[in-house]
């Protein structure tokens, strides 16, 4: 049988990765999902006290940087430099500064141009702001997917009180809300739905729902 590219954009906290997860496992496909990588390198910046300003300076730090995504039992380890940072750059700080940091068209063509090597060839199930968009724009499907401000930090607060991670409601509510606004107001590649994707509403559906629409909007093109 044919393998399909899978395209899954959408605002933060949409619930984009817990399902390109399940549609991946479902189907045998790769996962990748890319934001992690905006954030692993918005983490070595930190550290290294990068001005995240600069464009110049974020597009030498990504060349001279390696990150990779391995499948793993819940999901994906990401890693920078060989150093596993899964849980590192879900920080408040990274998700503070990713959007500065994935603004920068140095540090975009670069990763675009990874994420395309990463998918060539293979069935894929990529979830960002621009796949549908920029990285794959030839990808058989496209799904747009959103939810209300509220649900989505209401989502996020749950999934951080497992995580034992006790940010306030109105405080994620803003967070995600400026996070959108950036990605949005961005000059390259800004979040935004491709022509040719299906716009998905998850503010009333399980993550169960979700992702049974978006495999048997697969099923139909494979
Ligand atoms: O998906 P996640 O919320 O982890 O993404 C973190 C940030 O990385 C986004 O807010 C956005 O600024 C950036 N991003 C991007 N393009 C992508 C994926 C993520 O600009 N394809």
């Amino acid at each position: 049988t044919k393998s399909i590219q899978i395209a899954l954009d959408g605002p933060a906290a949409a619930g984009k990765s817990t399902i390109a997860k399940i549609v991946a496992e479902q189907l045998g496909y790769i996962y990748i999902d890319t934001g992690a990588m905006y954030r692993a390198i918005t983490l070595k910046a930190l550290n290294e006290g990068i001005n995240l300003s600069d464009n110049e300076a974020a597009g030498e730090l990504l060349a001279k940087t390696a990150i990779d995504l391995q499948p793993s039992e819940n999901g994906q380890l990401v890693f920078l430099d060989q150093q596993n940072v899964t849980e590192a750059i879900r920080s408040q700080e990274v998700t503070g500064s990713v959007s500065e940091m994935a603004a920068h068209e140095s540090v975009r063509l670069q990763m675009v141009k990874l994420q395309q090597q990463l998918a060539e060839g293979r069935g894929v199930v990529m979830d960002g702001r621009d796949i549908g968009t920029d990285v794959l724009p030839k990808a058989e499907l496209k799904v747009f997917m959103s939810a209300s401000v509220e649900e989505r930090a209401r989502r996020r607060f749950e999934e951080n009180k497992k995580r034992n991670i006790h940010t306030p409601l109105e405080e994620l509510q803003g967070e995600i809300a400026k996070r959108d606004q950036m990605d949005s107001e961005r000059e390259v590649s800004p979040l935004r739905q491709a022509d040719d994707a299906i716009y998905l509403d998850t503010t009333s559906l399980t993550i169960r729902e979700a992702a049974a629409e978006i495999l048997r909007l697969a099923g139909e093109r494979l």
